[in-house]
């Protein structure tokens, strides 16, 4: 017997989200607009986790920033839980603010160094909720148990754990308010080779136990292939390629996904169906190139890349903004 779809509540929902930055030109030469995120759309079901990768410099820590509240987009909607961020009053805005929680590459950044493991855990409860010091202390150990640390960690500072143990304790952080979102910036790009599928599984285990939905960030499309529901692949501030990891990783479309896949050796080899080396470096976002932004190292491109911006369009399961490519 087939078993019946399972239905996720919708947690998040990106809408045409942009950022745009005043950036100097240089002495005497004003001032120019950076698109760092330039119109990106994408829903996450409660339980998911959209994968976001790409080059350094592509807006995938500008998207995290808009996803997380940290900083209002120049244009575009978010929804979380079904409110629009923008457009609410400040006790829900409050609220919202509760349901995504951040982690970020650098574990020893993110953690106050005169705090004990116990008092970084328990801040967010005495900040957010009413409970007593016992029970506090009572859920920071159920969590520690939970990201693999023991309870004898509770009273160290963070100087005396390793880099992984760190990551565990941020992750344990961001999970203290039972978030519906987490948004995890590069998470493991700052470990040891070893200690990062640890810390990836720690991830998938706990949204196994807690139905929370991950935003992942990561250059690396290794681990991406390793934790991703669907996939988002950005250049330039935009979206090029997104769906489901099946069918983004699996059998590629746009040339710029194809280049990234064609870079890691290790990783479907058998799908791949043309080698494309990525040629170049990503151009100056001061000044973007006109029509398709990657038409500069497409090996694809014809006239038609350099005048006109490729817009999104479902091909063969996925969505993809090229005007070559066919399914
Ligand atoms: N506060 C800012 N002011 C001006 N430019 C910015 C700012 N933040 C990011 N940028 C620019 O936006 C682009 C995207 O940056 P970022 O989101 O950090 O990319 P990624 O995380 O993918 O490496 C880059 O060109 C970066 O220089
Ligand atoms: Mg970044």
């Amino acid at each position: 017997m087939a078993e019946a779809p399972v239905t996720h509540a919708s947690v998040m929902r990106a809408e045409s989200l942009a950022r745009h930055y005043r950036s100097p030109r240089g002495f005497l030469r004003g001032h120019a607009t950076v698109k760092a995120l330039n119109g990106v759309s994408f829903e996450l079901a409660a339980g998911r986790t959209l994968a976001v990768v790409g080059e350094s410099g592509c807006g995938k820590s500008t998207l995290a920033r808009q996803l997380t509240l940290i900083e209002p987009p120049t244009a575009g909607a978010l929804f979380i839980d079904g409110h629009d961020a923008a457009n609410t009053d400040a006790a829900t805005l409050q609220r919202l603010r509760r349901r995504v929680q951040m982690v970020f590459q650098n574990p020893y950044a993110s953690l106050n160094p005169r705090k004990t493991i116990a008092a970084a855990l328990a801040e967010p409860l005495v900040i957010h909720t009413p409970l007593n010091r016992a029970e506090r202390a009572e859920r920071v150990a159920q969590m520690l148990q939970h990201v693999g640390l023991r309870p004898e960690h509770a009273a160290r500072y963070p100087h005396m754990f390793s880099g992984g143990q760190r990551q565990r304790v941020a992750v344990a952080r961001a999970m203290m308010l039972q978030p519906a979102v987490v948004v995890a910036d590069e998470p493991t790009s700052a470990l040891d080779v070893s200690i990062q599928a640890q810390i990836l599984n720690l991830f998938m285990d706990l949204q196994e136990a807690t139905g929370t939905a991950y935003v992942f960030i990561s250059h690396n499309l290794a681990v991406v292939e390793h934790v991703a529901h669907e996939v988002m692949v950005m250049y330039f501030g935009s979206a090029v390629e997104q769906g489901p990891k099946a069918q983004v990783l699996g059998a590629p479309l746009h040339p710029y996904t194809q280049a990234l896949l064609s870079a890691v050796p290790a990783l479907k080899a058998q799908d791949r169906r043309q080698r494309v080396p990525l040629q170049g470096e990503m151009p100056s976002p001061l000044s973007p190139p006109t029509g398709c932004t990657f038409h500069t190292r497409c090996p694809l491109a014809v006239a038609r890349c350099r005048a006109e911006v490729p817009t999104l369009r479902e091909l063969a399961g996925r969505r993809v903004a090229c005007h070559v490519v066919a399914g």
